[in-house]
Order: C-alpha cells, then structure tokens, then sequence
C-alpha cells in the first residue's frame, strides 16, 4: 500500500498483523475479530454434518474476514497422501510430496506449526512464490490420529502469533 504508514517496517515495530486496508492493528482487535468469527462459525456450522461444506464455509469465513490470509484451506489425508481440501485463494498443489513441508510436518508432529519465513524452512513446498510465511493446524479425530491439516499462507513474513494458533485450534474443532 504505497504511502501507507502499515508497511512491513512499521509493523515489526508495532503490534500490527496486517497491512492490508483494514484496521486489524493490535493484538486485542485481532483477539475481538477472532471472537466474531468464532461465534459466526458455531451458527453456520448448525446447518449441515456434511464435512466438504463445514471445511468450505470455515476456509470461506476465515480468508474473507482476515486480510492477512493470502491462502486457506484443508489438506486431507487420503490413502496416505495428502490431497488439497477445500479452499479460498490462489491454486494450490494438489498433492503434497510425502514426508516434505511444513503440512506434513503438522501432520508427523500432531501439533500446530508456525513459519515466520517459509524461505528457512527445510523442504518447504512452494505452492504460490508469494507466500512467505505460513501456520499449519492439524485436524485430529478423537483417538488423537490425524485426518488433515488448516494451512494459511501470508504474504507477509511474521505473520502468524499465538492468537491465531490459539484461535486457529478451537475453530478446526468446530469442524
Ligand atoms: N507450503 C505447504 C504446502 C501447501 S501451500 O502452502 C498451500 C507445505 O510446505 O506443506
């Protein structure tokens, strides 16, 4: 946004997640919009237990609400692969090579993973080049075993803090 104060250095130096035209410049707000959607979700997920259209209206929900979510979507396990879900944003890999990234890495470790700089993460896959840091969520069934992963990309590096992986898993919950 040329001649914006919300450029990349201003926001390493102040707690801004986007700088996008969009007023989501502090923790708290962030933490409020989260709140929204939250609330939003448990509403539109009373409709239907069919789960291509749970994943749709969160990924739907989530990319439209957040200016800093360049990409959002599902990757799911399918016969040992994983195969893209639905999504908002940029095409996408279908496939992900087994046992490379960042999403299967969320899947091996059962945790959320968190990229500042995509560029420094080994064996990284590059779906967009304009992505630069990204947050993988995984989705687990109630033995704890992995189903998918939530993958959001940023433009931005830094992007993604303890809110969103704090608010990322209880919305992969609602699902
Ligand atoms: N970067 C991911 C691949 C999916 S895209 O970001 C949409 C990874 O390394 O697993």
């Amino acid at each position: 946004m040329t001649g914006s104060i919300f450029n990349a250095t201003f926001c390493k130096t102040h707690l801004c997640h986007s700088f996008e035209e969009d007023t989501l410049t502090t923790d708290n707000q962030l933490i409020k919009r989260y709140e929204r959607i939250q609330r939003q979700l448990e509403d539109l997920l009373t409709k239907t237990d069919n789960i291509t259209a749970r994943m749709s209206t969160t990924a739907a929900l989530l990319h439209h609400k957040m200016a800093y979510f360049f990409w959002t979507g599902f990757y799911l396990l399918d016969k040992g692969e994983l195969i893209v879900g639905p999504y908002q944003g940029p095409l996408a890999c279908q496939t992900l090579e087994k046992d490379k990234g960042v999403c299967w890495a969320g899947i091996r470790e059962k945790k959320t993973i968190i990229v500042p700089d995509i560029h420094k993460f080994p064996g990284h896959i590059p779906c967009d080049s304009r992505s630069n840091s990204e947050i993988v969520v995984p989705l687990l069934d109630e033995n704890n075993e992995p189903l998918g992963v939530l993958d959001v990309d940023s433009q931005t590096l830094n992007s993604f803090s303890g809110i969103d992986k704090e608010w990322l898993e209880k919305i992969v919950l609602l699902i």
